[in-house]
């Protein structure tokens, strides 16, 4: 038995594999499957799949799929170990034997390392910031910024002492290991030896992701002085862009309210969470990626995205567009008045004012058109250049009824007769990949082997959804109405596990399989609904015995065309079977 298989089987037993995602991504359910936008790739209608019976997941679209552990690895960017920690951890198995040290093991230990040693200089940041109340002038800075004490607890800021040696002491003293502590980004190393704190005279606000743990801090200095934000540099465990700043403490009311508003930064969230909204999270002035917007549709229906009036906020509404659309990720833009950000907004208008603003929010489309619009030129050669621009993004929409919706708004707006501009765009749309598109799915249609695949399709849907059936068919010719690979490789791998077993089932087959498209064909099999009850298994089994044994006949027939000799044995052979 492979390492691990008594932890791995129980967290599996305790723990439900729909209820686990669906804390990351919304799904519905969908016949005996849930479904929802896959966390993956990008994609507009769901064909993320996850199977309550089979306790499994899979993405029709990137085809990434596999049991509760395979999401979480994929999810959280972890290895086996980590995953197999986590989850033994929040459902309670005790994990017993040791991981060998491969290297998988090495990059999680080292992960759990900077991990742990994050959250001590996290602690030490805290410290810093409740020591000496009064005269400390972190505090004053907060007080000043109008942050309350439950905000500052709730999202542990903390103060980096202007010392050269402050947390580079501390670690010391607590034993770790300062080379890890420079992997962390905490500390710098010096050319002569030695090392010296990265953060000094900061405001610290560690950076959580969703399992609760400090992954990284920015700091930002107490005056005017430069860089005004200080953030841990790339590490093993800090990847800028990847998950939005707050989402740890703001996922449930973002599920709750259906909506996420995202704004730029640390001081911007709080002061809206300070005011009592708690649906948002903060980019970090990044601009918005796609993996923020797929970590953010699994909690919201649609997202507001509260962007500064200069230019750089513009731009970067103006960028986030096709970003929503491919991620079918419906969102609203709101732009403050000149000279506000969210914090200085909300705390000189209030949040009632604020609210307003995002009630009054107009599509990131139209937003994109004004901006666009007003940007150029109102005589011709502008009109086509904001048609150049936004032909393309129109044609992202897969929604017919959405596109005539835009094409008609657009031609409203720079006065271009709507047929041109669908016209246009259906050029547009074929240019990019109409006509490689058509090709392909009639060069699918006319070949030979869709009819054949039909086969396939029965005979692995009834071994997958009835292993009983594997008795009556493992002694028949049935492999050979298999056409393809991996469907063989499949059907070989079942008949060897229930002959060395005396059975099998679907779930644990997949180790037997050694390349991703037969496991993936599989587990599309697996989650697919089952063709025959069970009263038609039996008639089921006999039909396909039947076409194999027709199927036999006909290629013997072929090779032995022209072979007046052989055809009369074969016939003698037939008239043989025909009688018993
Ligand atoms: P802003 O310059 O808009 O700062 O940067 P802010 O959030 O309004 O900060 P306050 O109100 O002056 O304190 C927005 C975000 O961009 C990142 C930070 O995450 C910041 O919150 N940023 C900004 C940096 O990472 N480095 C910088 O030097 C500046
Ligand atoms: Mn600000």
């Amino acid at each position: 038995m492979p390492n691990h298989q008594s932890a791995k089987e129980e967290i599996k037993r305790t723990a439900d594999i729909v209820q686990v995602i669906g804390q990351f991504v919304q799904l519905k359910k969908a016949g005996k499957n849930s479904i929802g936008l896959c966390p993956f790739h990008a994609e507009k209608d769901p064909s993320f799949t996850v199977s309550s019976d089979r306790q499994m997941f899979h993405c029709f679209g990137c085809k990434k799929g596999g049991d509760i552990f395979a999401f979480w690895m994929e999810y959280h960017g972890l290895t086996f170990p980590e995953a197999l920690k986590d989850l033994a951890e929040r459902y309670n198995v005790q994990i017993t034997e040791k991981f060998s040290a491969t290297e998988e093991k090495k990059r999680s230990d080292l992960r759990e390392t900077l991990l742990k040693i994050n959250g001590t200089a996290a602690l030490y940041f805290q410290q810093a910031l409740s020591k000496a109340a009064r005269g400390n002038p972190a505090a004053d800075y907060l007080k000043k910024r109008a942050l309350s004490k439950e905000i500052i607890s709730e999202f542990r800021l903390g103060y980096a002492p202007d010392k050269w040696h402050g947390i580079t002491d501390y670690l010391r003293e607590h034993k770790i290991d300062l080379e890890r502590a420079v992997q962390a980004g905490l500390i710098i190393p010096k050319k002569g030896g030695g090392y010296y704190d990265r953060f000094r005279g900061r405001v610290m606000f560690p950076i959580l992701n969703l399992r609760g743990q400090v992954v990284g801090f920015g700091g930002r200095v107490l005056d005017d002085s430069l860089p005004k934000y200080l953030n841990t540099p790339e590490t093993p465990v800090f990847h800028k862009g990847e998950f939005p700043y707050g989402l740890h403490a703001s996922f449930k009311a973002i599920r709750q309210k259906g909506i996420a508003v995202i704004v730029e930064g640390y001081m911007d969230l709080l002061a809206l969470r300070r005011h009592g909204l708690d649906e948002v999270v903060a980019t970090l002035g990044t601009a918005l990626t796609a993996q923020h917007i797929r970590k953010i549709k699994g909690y919201a229906k649609e997202a507001v995205v509260v962007f500064d009036s200069d230019e750089a906020g513009r731009n970067a509404a103006l960028r986030s567009l096709p970003l929503f659309l491919n991620e079918g990720l419906p969102a609203k833009a709101v732009v403050l008045p000149n000279g506000h950000d969210p914090d200085s907004f909300v705390n000189t208008k209030g949040l009632p004012e604020f609210l307003k603003l995002l009630d009054s929010a107009s599509s990131m489309f139209d937003f994109f058109l004004d901006q666009k619009l007003t940007q150029d030129d109102s005589d011709i050669e502008g009109k086509v250049h904001v048609l150049k621009e936004i032909l393309p993004v129109l044609s992202q929409l897969r929604n017919a009824a959405q596109r005539s919706l835009y094409a008609g708004r657009l031609s409203e707006q720079i006065g271009i007769k709507e047929e041109v501009i669908l016209s246009e765009l259906k050029s547009f749309k074929q240019d990019l990949s109409g006509d490689v598109l058509e090709r392909g799915l009639k060069g699918r249609l006319t070949d030979p082997k869709v009819e054949k695949k039909i086969g396939d399709i029965q005979l692995l849907n009834l071994l997958v959804h009835h292993p009983k059936a594997v008795t009556g068919l493992i002694n028949s010719d049935c492999k050979t109405l298999l056409s393809d690979d991996t469907a063989s490789k499949i059907v070989e791998v079942i008949f060897e596990k229930y002959r060395r077993e005396g059975q099998f089932s679907p779930e644990n087959i997949e180790e037997n399989l050694d390349n991703d498209d037969v496991r993936i064909r599989l587990r599309e099999v697996m989650v697919a609904d089952s063709i025959y009850s069970n009263q038609e298994v039996k008639q089921a089994v006999e039909e396909i015995r039947e076409k194999a044994r027709q199927k036999r006949l006909s290629d013997s027939v072929k090779e032995i065309k022209g072979d007046p000799e052989a055809l009369n044995d074969l016939l003698l052979k037939l008239r043989a079977q025909i009688s018993c």
